[in-house]
């Protein structure tokens, strides 16, 4: 009789403006921090999930890698934005094993790029509550050509890809071991980052909508640049000195922002209200680098009349105090959900 050994993984976030680093261990029903770790990356290395500049990926995964001397080869990483299609279909029942068949034909209509360009992957959701003979399905398609320079920026740096995520169901991963909602909650999920927003809704472990908005903390930041006409970096800088410090004309601009990013959130869960036929979102928990944003949670909140909290990645995740400190551990948690929810996939049979 053989026992597979369930395979150890880590899971590294490639964002816009880091690369965030997780090994997690499975201990029981929690989990613990192994390694960890986060590398900052030039402005504009990578856009929508496209490496402009290969070799600094390649570097900066590496370093990051040492810094945390990592021992573990295979990683799962996720992706968003335009690279992926996401889509709720309504199919006549039939097995997965039949729907693995048949995916390719049913999924053309939905995809708007060659079929043959994309590869596909899907959940059966249940059986639609309107029409018992159909199936809800969730249909994801990712781009061949992003994966292939995921697969190729990792084996460069010795590792192998093994898991290839989205990066809105990596929070929802991250949320899930650390926040208890009851069944009937239906929460939203806002992961901020520099480039990207992903936008979640879930009830019960499962997705009713997602879209992901190409917008986020450099919108700020591009705006003090023109303000200022400082470097990006020093406008980087001023965004995070802390809004009191900042001149009038540039905290405005941060409150516009503000406005900007809340007026999305509220057209798509405006858009998920109308035609999702489900139940209203009863409340938001947001994350990425960009919910630190001044205001930005209070924004929201009233902007949808809704609580709008954090998620914290690491509220029932163990930890050494010798090695991270709480304080770390506070200042670091928004920038990490996706990554511990790809770190939570260690142990699963891959
Ligand atoms: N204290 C702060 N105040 C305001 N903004 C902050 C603060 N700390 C970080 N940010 C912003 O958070 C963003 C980085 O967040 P995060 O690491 O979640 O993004 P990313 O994963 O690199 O990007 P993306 O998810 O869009 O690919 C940057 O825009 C950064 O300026
Ligand atoms: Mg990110």
């Amino acid at each position: 009789m053989f026992f597979l050994k369930k395979r150890e993984i880590i899971g590294i976030d490639i964002g816009a403006s880091s690369i965030k680093l997780v090994q997690l261990k499975r201990q029981g029903e929690n989990y613990r921090i192994v390694k960890m770790g986060l590398a900052p990356l030039p402005q504009n290395a990578v856009v929508d999930n496209i490496f402009t500049e290969h070799s600094i990926i390649v570097s900066t995964i590496k370093s990051l890698m040492s810094q945390t001397s990592v021992k573990i080869k295979r990683v799962a990483s996720s992706i968003s934005g335009n690279s992926v299609i996401i889509r709720k279909i309504f199919l006549p029942s039939i097995s997965s094993n039949e729907l693995e068949e048949e995916i390719k034909w049913e999924a053309e209509q939905y995809i708007p790029f060659d079929i043959n360009d994309v590869n596909l992957d899907f959940q059966i959701l249940g059986s639609d509550r309107q029409d018992p003979d159909k199936m809800e399905v969730l249909l994801v398609a990712s781009k061949k050509e992003i994966i292939n320079n995921y697969v190729a920026v990792f084996s460069e740096t010795g590792l192998k890809l093994s898991i290839i995520d989205i990066d809105s169901f990596a929070v929802q991963n991250a949320f899930e071991i650390n926040h208890d909602v009851t069944p009937e909650e239906i929460v939203a999920l806002i992961n901020i980052g520099a480039g990207m927003m992903n936008i979640n809704v879930v009830r019960n472990g499962t997705t009713l909508f997602t879209r992901d908005v190409q917008m986020g903390g450099n919108l700020y930041t591009e705006e003090i640049q023109k303000l200022t006409g400082n470097s990006i970096e020093e406008a980087e800088t001023m965004k995070k000195s802390g809004f009191a410090s900042l001149p009038p004309a540039l905290s405005a601009s941060i409150e516009k922002n503000n406005d900007i990013i809340a007026q999305e959130i509220h057209r798509s869960l405006d858009f998920y209200n109308s035609t999702a036929n489900e139940e209203r979102v009863t409340s938001i928990f947001i994350t990425g680098g960009s919910s630190k944003i001044y205001n930005l949670a209070e924004t929201i909140s009233e902007k949808m009349s809704l609580p709008v909290d954090t998620i914290n990645p690491f509220a029932k995740v163990e930890y050494d105090k010798n090695e991270f400190s709480d304080e770390y551990i506070r200042e670091i948690a928004p920038y990490m959900s996706v990554a511990v929810g790809l770190a939570c996939r260690t142990g699963e049979d891959i």
